[in-house]
């Protein structure tokens, strides 16, 4: 496990994943009925971009950074930048939100927060971020287990966040593996399950297997900061859902165009579409 998340907090594919988790809780809270964010590879829950692994790698500065003082942000953007600005009080960035930071200050007292992470100083260091908050829980055991051990939930609403490093050649399968064990165990489970977009073979494979799953509605947003012809670094990367939120789709409509404007490195798009339609 050589990977550690704080290299690249806050970069362009951080915001994309965080943005569509902030508007997946808001459109949750909507009703009152309390839910679960579920974290299978959840990191540290929270870092400080001028700490020497986000320095060192300065991926932030083309991500969170170009957005912070944005004046044409649209309005889906706001719970996450509710919590990004009580985290940098003083209005400069230095602190990002990871996921479970994310979630645990977007929902309410009736809502639980569920985490995983396998690497053990990343895992205490995690603990140690939501220590004193007694609706989150924090697990150090293997991620691909979560949906066997951790669903159904009492609650019957979950969202379920999988976002493995992509360091092992099979972890494009797991995800789908993943998401056929969680909807099996929790049918109207909200599934996003990040990757990276870099290998336009892979990637064909695992859209195959995605639209194959047993998600009842299964909807993809990408967002590419290079032309997808440059396959020699990560030209981009993307979220699919299983289970959507009714609202979503059109609340994407709008903060992807806008992302893509605002991250485009070589060349900005966007893509959105069900692979598996309702
Ligand atoms: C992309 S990072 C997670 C970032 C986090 N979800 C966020 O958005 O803030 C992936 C994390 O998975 C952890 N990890 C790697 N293999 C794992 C496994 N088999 N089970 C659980 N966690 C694992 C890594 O240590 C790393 O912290």
């Amino acid at each position: 496990m050589n990977y550690r998340h704080a290299f690249h907090a806050g970069n362009h594919a951080d915001v994309l994943k965080h943005l569509i988790i902030s508007r997946i809780i808001a459109l949750l809270a909507r009703k009152e009925a309390p839910f679960v964010c579920l974290d299978s590879h959840a990191g540290l829950g929270l870092y400080d971009l001028k700490g020497d692994e986000a320095s060192r790698t300065g991926e932030w500065q083309e991500g969170i950074a170009r957005l912070w003082n944005a004046d044409d942000l649209p309005a889906s953007t706001d719970d996450y930048f509710d919590v990004l600005k009580a985290m940098n009080p003083d209005g400069e960035l230095r602190y990002y939100p990871g996921s479970p930071e994310l979630a645990r200050q977007l929902t309410r007292d009736q809502d639980r927060v569920l985490l995983n992470e396998k690497h053990p100083q990343d895992g205490q260091l995690l603990k140690e971020n939501m220590r004193g908050d007694r609706r989150v829980a924090v697990h150090l055991g293997e991620g691909w287990h979560v949906p066997r051990a951790l669903l159904p939930v009492a609650e019957k609403r979950a969202l379920l966040l999988i976002d493995p490093p992509f360091e092992q050649s099979d972890e494009l399968d797991r995800c789908i593996t993943a998401l056929n064990e969680s909807i099996s165990r929790m049918r109207q489970t909200i599934v996003a399950i990040w990757y990276p977009i870099k290998d336009e073979r892979q990637l064909k494979r695992f859209y195959q297997g995605l639209s194959k799953s047993t998600a009842p509605k299964l909807l993809r947003a990408e967002l590419f900061v290079h032309s997808p012809d440059d396959a020699t670094r990560l030209t981009g990367s993307g979220l699919v859902i299983a289970n959507a939120p009714w609202g979503l789709e059109d609340e994407l409509k709008e903060l992807l165009p806008w992302l893509a404007k605002s991250l485009a490195q070589s060349e900005g798009n966007w893509r959105l579409d069900w692979l598996i339609a309702e």
